[in-house]
């Protein structure tokens, strides 16, 4: 008799620039791999070919930047990390944490582009089985962005984060029937953050 098939779960980690996901998917990695699970962390934009150019893009590299163009590469480098990465690992039992997916998509481009749009050609991705959003005003954002000293990216201009804020806003309530979101108050500090993060995820 051959075993069932094993599925992982799938959390995804969204906020703003400076709202704490790549810290707290870290914190989230190592702690849960200490505890034994097989945890998978990952990241778009991704580090594969087409996650590579749209970094360039986010660094100023080539323009114009066109807000549809940036929405399909974003859909496409998605497609590209389902099948190369969160797939298997998710085939494996692994518990994917990915810092972003298709919500920062409706947020980021949802400013220059038609959020229908955006949905429909990320409608293959995969659902995530939880969502985790980190509340963070944008001024304190992007203070944080200036006391690590980050180089300047595309959207960090502070009335574009905050466009981007009211589109996160619209875009998750737009999804709130359909997935499980959960709201969190980024601001606290980085352990009862973690805290928070790592109970919801047990939860799963
Ligand atoms: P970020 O996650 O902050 O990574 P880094 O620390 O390397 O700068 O940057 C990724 C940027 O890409 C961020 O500004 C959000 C943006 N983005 C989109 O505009 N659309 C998307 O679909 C995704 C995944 C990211």
């Amino acid at each position: 008799m051959t075993a069932p098939a094993r599925t992982g779960r799938l959390v995804v980690l969204e906020g703003i620039d400076g709202a704490g996901t790549t810290t707290q998917g870290q914190r989230l990695e190592t702690t849960l791999t200490a505890r034994g699970r097989d945890v998978h962390l990952t990241r778009e934009p991704t580090t594969g070919p087409i996650g590579r150019l749209l970094r360039e893009y986010l660094a100023g590299r080539h323009h114009p930047s066109d807000a549809t163009t940036l929405a399909l590469l974003f859909a496409a480098d998605r497609a590209d990390h389902l099948a190369r990465e969160i797939e298997p690992a998710l085939a494996r039992g692994a518990l994917v944490i990915t810092d972003r997916y298709y919500h920062s998509s409706l947020a980021y481009q949802g400013t220059g582009e038609d959020r229908d749009f955006i949905r429909t050609i990320n409608r293959r991705a995969r659902r995530p089985d939880l969502t985790l959003f980190l509340e963070v005003p944008v001024e304190i954002a992007a203070a944080r962005r200036a006391a690590d000293a980050r180089p300047d990216e595309l959207f960090d201009h502070l009335e574009t984060q905050r466009a981007i804020a009211i589109g996160y806003r619209a875009a998750l309530a737009a999804l709130a029937s359909e997935e499980q979101i959960v709201h969190l108050d980024g601001t606290q500090s980085l352990d009862q953050v973690a805290d928070a993060i790592l109970s919801r995820v047990l939860s799963l």
